[in-house]
This record gives C-alpha cells, structure tokens and sequence, in this order.
C-alpha cells in the first residue's frame, strides 16, 4: 500500500542553552500545539526521522518526546502508517488556560467596529442554492470546457516574471483588455494604467474607503442599498448617511440637505441595487455637479450593467464626469461567476500611485494565473460573446418571471425594477414581515433577500428580492406557487 505523505509539525523552538532537555522541549512544544488547536485531532505528524533531520538533531530526543506523547494520549502511532494527534485527547490540565471565544471580543485593542455592525452574508437566504438566489449567474451556461483550457495553457507556461512578485496594479495584458473593454462597452474613458485589477468589488470598496476616507468621515449610502457597500465602508470607519433613492435614483438634493460636505458618494447608477431603477440623466448631472463643488468623491458600482434586455447599455457616470471625481468599479463576477473573485477598479491619474501604495500594503498584488487566463478570454473576444449569448438566456428569464408573477401572486404584490441585470423586487403591502417571510421561504428552500435588510434606517418598504440568473422559466411557476403559501400564511 502506498503510504500517504508525511505530516507537518508546528514550528517548535528548542534552546540548547535551557537547562531544560531538548526532549522535554519538543514535548512542551507539541503538547501545546495540540492544546491550542494549531495541531488538529486526527493530524498526520511528520515521522521522527524526518523531524529530527529538520530540526538538526538526533532522533533520540525526538522518539523520547514522542513516546511521551503516545504514553499521556496525545498521539497515536499506527504501524506502517506513522504517528497522528489523538482523534480523543486527554483533558487539559489546569494550567493550560484558554480563552472562551465570548472574552476574546472584550479585549482591549480588538477592531473598532463590532462585527455585529456589519451585515456579512452569514443570513441563510445566502447559503441556499435554490430558486431565486440572488447574484448568482447560470453556472451549467458556463463556458466550462473553453474556461479550463486557458487556465491550463497558461498555468503550463507560467513564465518567471508571472511566478515571480508583481504588480499592485494586476497584469498588463489584462488591464489592457479591460480597458478596450470599458472604452467600448462601457463609455468608461481611461487608459490601462488606471485600471487595478481586485478581488471583486467588494475589495474594491473597501480599497477606496481605506484610501479616501478618515474615520468618521461621511458618505452618502443609497436608500435602500447594497450591503456590501455598507460593510466596506463601515470597515473604514466612515460614518454612513443613507440617502433616499425614487425612481430617478440618488435624491442628490436629500443628500446635500442631509450632509452637504459628504466625502463621498456611493451609487449604482446604471441598474440600482436592489431597486432595479436607471439614474436620470439630470441626477447625474447634480451628482457630478455636487463632487465638483464640494471636492467629494462618487464611487460607481457598475455590477451588472452588461446585462440589459430593452436596448443597449446605458453609458456609464463615469464617462460623464469631466473632473475626475468617479472611481468606476466593475466585476467579473456576475459575467463568468463570483467564486473567480476577479474585479477591477478605474482610479482617477491623480489617485493612482495612493492606491497602489495601499493596494501593496493590504494584499500585495493579485494572483497572476487567473489574470493571464482572463486576458486572454476577453482580449480574443470569447468574453463578448458569451456576454450577448448571456444576454438572451437572461432577458428570457426576465420575461418569464415576470408573467409568472403576474400569473401567481398576482394583485397582491408589485413587481419594480428595470428590465436589467438578474434580480428585481417584488413589493409588499405595508406591514408585511418580509423578514419573517424570507426565513421562512429558506427553510422551504427559497432564496429571497428582504427588502428591509437593504435599509439603514428604520423606515423601509418591505418587499422580496428575487434573482432569476440562476433559476430556469420552468421552475419558477412551483416555486411561486410555494412561495405564495408563505405570504399567505
Ligand atoms: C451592488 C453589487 N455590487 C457588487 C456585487 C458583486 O460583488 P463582487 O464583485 O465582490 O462579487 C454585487 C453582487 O451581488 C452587488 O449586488
């Protein structure tokens, strides 16, 4: 039988200057590792040989520490398979002190916003693959087969500058695409040098809150929004101040009567989320008009804007803005899938070498394979394709959920939202418990976001957000029909 490869230990430090024998020293060691956790039930450890080649010592301090540990039920030692952390280990004894996870928050110096601040996606509705997830494109229209074989080709041919450190900015090949991308698809004016490429927008964000932003600094939120954004910027200590949005997006005048020297803005002009509605062109003027005046900054997040099924994209705000107020953000996460973790941010020329600073201090630079495969996909055109075939799959999905709606539940709710990206919101009479509701729904298996979780404040609208990228027309009517059952119960 062939043996599995060894384990690894923890990093044990003996002194041969202690009085205390390098055998007792290993022992301490790996007592500890296995009390608090770094070594796990069940672990493989590496073999004595092994261990005492490494640590440059003879095997004898190393199988007496060993044969300790078997002896107090640390480890066991299978024959012929080597030695393993006890999947039951003994009681610690007193003096091992722990710390209750309940204490750690308390301690002082622990992070200044309290995780309960942010809304994360720990609400089930997240975990749920089934109908109606939200942000969720259609994995099995993916171009699998195409997608592998240019991960493949460039991970066989990885050259020594892509394996070795890189730049903060991300690939050039890749910013290169995307730029010709953006020019033309997008309206979005910039050249390859202000592109950083990031680990989706939500990096993004929280790399513009960092960057931009002193702690209490305030920033316009749309009402209801995107709590991502929300977290992100909650990340940077910014102080939030949520701003209605009607049906011409971003009520900017609300927003300078609220907080008229906001440092910045966020907003989804081209498909607002979670409310579906298009920034008039006058709200964007205002917008841009406000950042020029005030020197404030407008952070768009342009997540699904690709997707429209009345006519062409709209032109993005940042192809409005002539001031260079906009950071633009842009995602691949709706167009191939979230898990790639790809996106890109457009930063203002003046603003490019403080991003790049921060951008190394936090991560470094982005993995490099993927950006290669990525380059190539969007550069030959196999992006753009699929993009317009996407278009199609979506657009009927839109149309069919639409009229199963209508046909299911009827008068009793409001569909609002423009014929764009892949979710839209059903609206609920006033009072209904969309909270209550969406938690009953996951434990059916359907995947609604409440409205109300969008909010800040306390006066919300309730309602349901329903995706439909990853839900087939022919399982919506059951699903509907489920889902009316709960609203009526
Ligand atoms: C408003 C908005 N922005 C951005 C994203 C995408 O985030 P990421 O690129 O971090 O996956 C989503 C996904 O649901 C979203 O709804």
């Amino acid at each position: 039988m062939k043996r599995p490869p060894e384990g690894l230990g923890p990093v044990v430090t003996l002194d041969r200057r202690r009085a205390r024998p390098l055998h007792q020293q290993l022992y301490d060691g790996y007592r500890e590792a296995i009390l608090d956790g770094r070594l796990r039930p069940g672990q493989r450890l590496p073999s004595t040989r092994t261990l005492a080649e490494d640590l440059g010592i003879s095997r004898i301090p190393v199988v007496t520490a060993f044969a300790q540990l078997v002896a107090e039920g640390y480890i066991e030692s299978r024959v012929g398979a080597g030695s393993f952390v006890s999947a039951r280990l003994p009681d610690p004894p007193v003096t091992a002190a722990r710390q209750a996870p309940a204490d750690r928050a308390r301690r002082p110096g622990v992070r200044r916003v309290p995780p309960s601040r942010l809304v994360a996606r720990s609400e089930p509705w997240f975990d749920l693959r089934g109908p109606f997830r939200i942000a969720q494109p259609a994995f099995d229209e993916f171009p699998a087969a195409l997608w592998a074989r240019l991960v493949a080709r460039h991970a066989q041919r990885l050259s020594p500058k892509q394996m070795a450190y890189g730049d903060p900015m991300g690939l050039p090949a890749l910013r290169e695409a995307l730029a010709a991308h953006l020019r033309t698809f997008r309206s979005v004016a910039c050249t390859p040098d202000q592109i950083m490429i990031v680990s989706g927008s939500q990096q993004a964000l929280a790399l513009a809150g960092q960057a931009l932003l002193m702690p209490r600094d305030p920033v316009w939120l749309e009402e209801p929004g995107y709590p991502g954004a929300r977290d992100a910027l909650l990340l940077a200590a910014a102080r939030i101040v949520p701003v209605p949005v009607d049906d011409d997006g971003l009520d900017v005048r609300a927003g300078i009567a609220r907080s008229p020297r906001a440092r910045a803005a966020y907003v989804t002009p081209s498909h607002h989320y979670p409310l579906g509605v298009v920034m008039s062109a006058a709200r964007r003027r205002e917008l841009l008009e406000w950042a020029r005046r005030c020197g404030a900054w407008v952070i768009e997040d342009d997540y699904d804007s690709e997707y429209r099924y009345g006519g062409e994209p709209l032109a993005s705000l940042h192809g409005l803005d002539g001031d260079a107020r906009v950071l633009y953000i842009g995602t691949f996460s709706k167009i191939l899938f979230p898990g790639l973790r790809v996106g890109y941010l457009v930063i203002p020329k003046d603003l490019v070498a403080r991003f790049r600073t921060f951008r190394d201090a936090m991560d470094l630079f982005p993995a490099t394979l993927y950006q290669a495969a990525l380059a190539e996909l969007v550069r030959d055109g196999h992006f753009a394709r699929h993009l317009r075939r996407m278009r199609r799959i979506y657009g009927a999905r839109r149309r069919a959920l639409d009229a199963a709606i209508v046909e299911e539940l009827g008068a009793a709710v409001r569909i609002v939202g423009d014929h764009a990206g892949f979710h839209l919101v059903v609206l609920l009479p006033p009072g209904a418990r969309d909270h209550e509701i969406a938690l009953r729904a996951a434990r059916e298996g359907i995947s609604v976001v409440p409205l109300s979780s969008c909010y800040v404040g306390r006066r919300t609208q309730p309602g349901l957000v329903l995706g439909f990228g990853s839900t087939r027309p022919g399982q919506m009517p059951e699903a509907l029909r489920r889902l009316k059952k709960i609203l009526h119960a």
